[in-house]
Parts: structure tokens; C-alpha cells; sequence
């Protein structure tokens, strides 16, 4: 397609009309979505909503009702963004819970490998951690490039991010074609882009609600794929997770991927996630994805003909870009209302691209670092 039939098929945002869901994008230039996206005013009169009525209506059946009914839809929400059924999804607090949950159940038998990369999250080098030191288990890096090329005999499972945090590389579409289990940390690609769990042919993806979905801290997603599901294990047991808590030790977890859902998500939480969704879903997703995408793009030019020539990147939401002085840099940024963040161990600084940024928020970047 050439760019003008593009701008022409292409589905567009409302960048007006999206901006006014989200109060402090009139203040700041806020480039920060890769660490928590910008809450929509829809969001927090969903959260307050729900807390009037706990606060007059009192917690019991009928609270519990609405609750079921509020996660239903989340998980719905979740698999829509996800491209899987929402009986492949559990609901979770963070991206972390997730990828803990499938490293630690698959139990796996010391000696045994995990294959990962070398731009990992802490969200996921913790799990690592966990299960080479309580476990046994070997943990092998490879450039994330390299991922699909580096399984070896030994290699029990491959867990690494979908989009890396620190420069926004995408991991290789070779991870489809193997044959050892694959979890994608999915903290920086869902709601951010184009995404569907099939086609990456992943067996775990694990995502955040609190980033480019922009849901409350406290959310997010595990999708699991049916035959995963089974070979994992559930150690945490309780009422929502179980098919029949009334069977006391006989009970059984749901057959589905609610077997892995957090203990307890609260109504205005999971309200605040589904407002949040529901701001960007009617924008239109592709449309979303779309502008996010091509905006960052357009960010990486702009710093590279300023000489700024960001790090090797796919086409994802972040741009992390030389500093010579990160957290001096950071500081001048913040004074002048451009919030994004520094990536430690890295002399860069990171711009989270959002569809709800504009022109004008990448010129009060680009300003500041080159006044
Ligand atoms: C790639 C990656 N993985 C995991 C995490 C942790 O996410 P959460 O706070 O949802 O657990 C982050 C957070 O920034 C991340 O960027």
C-alpha cells in the first residue's frame, strides 16, 4: 500500500474528541502509557460509581452479583483485545502475576531450561529467579532477535517479552514455528498493538490493564491455551476460582482459565478497567493501533534527524533515545511537562507513544531536548 492509499483506507482517530477522555493530557505531554497509561475521566466516575453504591447499598449478595457481572465483561474486554475466547482468560492484578503463575505452575524439574533474552522486565527476571533458585532450573539468554534460533535439547520452556520494554523491539515471528511452550510478556504490546494470541502462536501471553489499556494499577491478564492450561498447576485455591466451593477439600478449579483468576479484584476496580476500555474501543482499535504506531515512528524520525537516532525498535509504542545525561535530561523534561522515564543500566530515555498523543506533545519534547 503507498502511504497516500493508506492515509486514505486507513480507519482515523478522533485525536480531539479522544484527548478530551483523558484530563492530563491538557497539562502535560504525557509519554509515559509504558509505564501507566493516562486514566480517562470515564474511568474514575465508573470506580466512584460502584463505591456510592457499596457505600450506601452495603456488601452482600447483590454486590457480589454485580462484581461477577463486572468481571465477566472485563474478561470479555480482555479476550477482545487479546483475539482469543474470553474462556482462555483469567483475570490477574499486573503483567507479573501472570508470567508467575505460568512459570511457577508448569513445575518444572530442576536441570530443566527456561530460554529467555537479554532486555527482560524485572516482571519477568523475578519469576526467572524464583525457579532457578527454588526449583533448580537453568535460565539460558539469547538476543531476543535470536530467540527462535537458540532452543536447545534441554529447553523446557521460551519466556520472553512480546514488545521489550527498553527499546520496543518486537519478538521474532520464528517463536510460532517451535516446538517448546512459549510465554510473551505481554506488558507492552496489549492494547498498544495489533495483537492476536493465534497468529503469535504463544501458549501464555501476559499482559497489563494499568498501561496502553488504561485501566487502574491493579489489573491485567493471562491468556493461556487450553492445552498449557492443563499443565499447570493451581496452588492458590479459593472461591472464585473453584467450580464448586461448597466440595470443601473435594472442590475442583473451573474448568476454564478462571482457574487462574486473583483472589480479589474489587468492583471499582474492574469498573475504572472496563470505562478505560471502552474509551479507546470506541475510538476504534485499528484506529488506535494505527496512529500509536505510526506517531512513535514519526517521534524516532524526528530524534534521528536531530541526531538523537533512537535504539533498534520495531514497529511498536515506545522510542527510547540516547541522553547524555538521563536523569539531568529527566528533570528539565518534567520541569517543562513532558513526563516519560529513564531506563536503568541504559543511557536512554523512553517516549510511550500513545494514539491520544499529538503533534504538539512531541514538539514539547523534541523543544526541550533541543532548545
Ligand atoms: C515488559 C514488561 N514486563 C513486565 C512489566 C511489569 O508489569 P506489571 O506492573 O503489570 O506487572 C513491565 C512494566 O513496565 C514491562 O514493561
Amino acid at each position: 500500500m503507498t502511504a497516500l492509499v493508506r492515509q486514505i483506507f486507513s480507519p482515523v482517530v478522533d485525536v480531539t474528541g479522544l484527548r478530551a477522555h483523558f484530563p492530563v493530557l491538557a497539562r502535560l505531554a504525557y509519554l509515559n502509557a509504558g509505564t501507566d497509561g493516562p486514566l480517562a475521566s470515564a474511568a474514575r466516575d465508573a470506580a466512584a460509581q460502584e463505591l456510592e453504591r457499596e457505600l450506601h447499598d452495603g456488601r452482600s449478595q447483590a454486590h457480589f452479583e454485580r462484581r461477577a457481572e463486572l468481571t465477566d465483561g472485563l474478561r470479555s474486554a480482555y479476550a477482545d483485545a487479546l483475539g482469543c475466547d474470553p474462556s482462555d482468560v483469567a483475570l490477574t492484578t499486573c503483567t507479573t502475576e501472570g508470567i508467575a503463575q505460568t512459570i511457577g505452575g508448569l513445575e518444572l524439574a530442576p536441570g530443566t531450561e527456561i530460554l529467555t533474552s537479554d532486555e527482560e522486565h524485572p516482571g519477568l527476571l523475578g519469576a526467572l529467579a524464583a525457579v532457578r533458585s527454588l526449583r533448580g532450573v537453568e535460565i539460558r539468554e539469547a538476543p531476543l532477535a535470536d530467540l527462535a534460533d537458540a532452543v536447545g535439547p534441554k529447553t523446557s520452556l521460551v519466556a520472553c517479552s512480546h514488545v521489550g520494554w527498553m527499546s520496543g523491539s518486537l519478538a521474532p515471528a520464528e517463536l510460532a514455528e517451535i516446538d517448546v511452550p512459549v510465554l510473551l510478556d505481554g506488558a507492552q504490546g496489549v492494547g498498544a498493538i495489533d495483537l492476536d494470541v493465534h497468529a503469535l502462536g504463544c501458549d501464555a501471553y501476559a499482559g497489563a490493564g494499568q498501561k496502553w489499556l488504561c485501566g487502574p494499577d491493579g489489573t491485567g491478564m493471562l491468556y493461556v491455551s487450553p492445552a498449557l492450561r492443563e499443565r499447570l498447576a493451581v496452588w492458590r485455591r479459593g472461591y472464585g476460582n473453584l467450580a464448586d466451593p461448597q466440595a470443601g477439600l473435594d472442590a475442583r478449579v473451573h474448568d476454564d482459565a478462571r482457574r487462574f483468576d486473583t483472589p480479589a479484584l474489587n468492583a471499582e476496580t474492574v469498573a475504572g478497567a472496563l470505562s478505560g476500555i471502552g474509551v479507546l474501543a470506541s475510538a476504534g482499535w485499528p484506529a488506535v493501533h494505527e496512529r500509536a504506531v505510526s506517531l512513535a515512528a514519526r517521534l524516532a524520525e524526528l530524534l534521528a534527524e536531530r541526531g538523537r537516532e533512537p535504539a533498534p525498535r520495531g514497529p511498536s509504542t515506545l522510542v527510547s533515545f540516547p541522553s547524555s545525561d538521563p536523569p539531568g535530561e529527566h528533570a528539565r523534561l518534567v520541569e517543562n511537562g513532558v513526563v516519560l522515564r529513564t531506563i536503568p543500566g541504559r543511557p536512554w530515555l523512553r517516549a510511550s507513544v500513545g494514539a491520544w498523543n499529538d503533534e504538539d506533545d512531541l514538539d514539547r519534547l523534541l523543544g526541550t531536548l533541543f532548545r
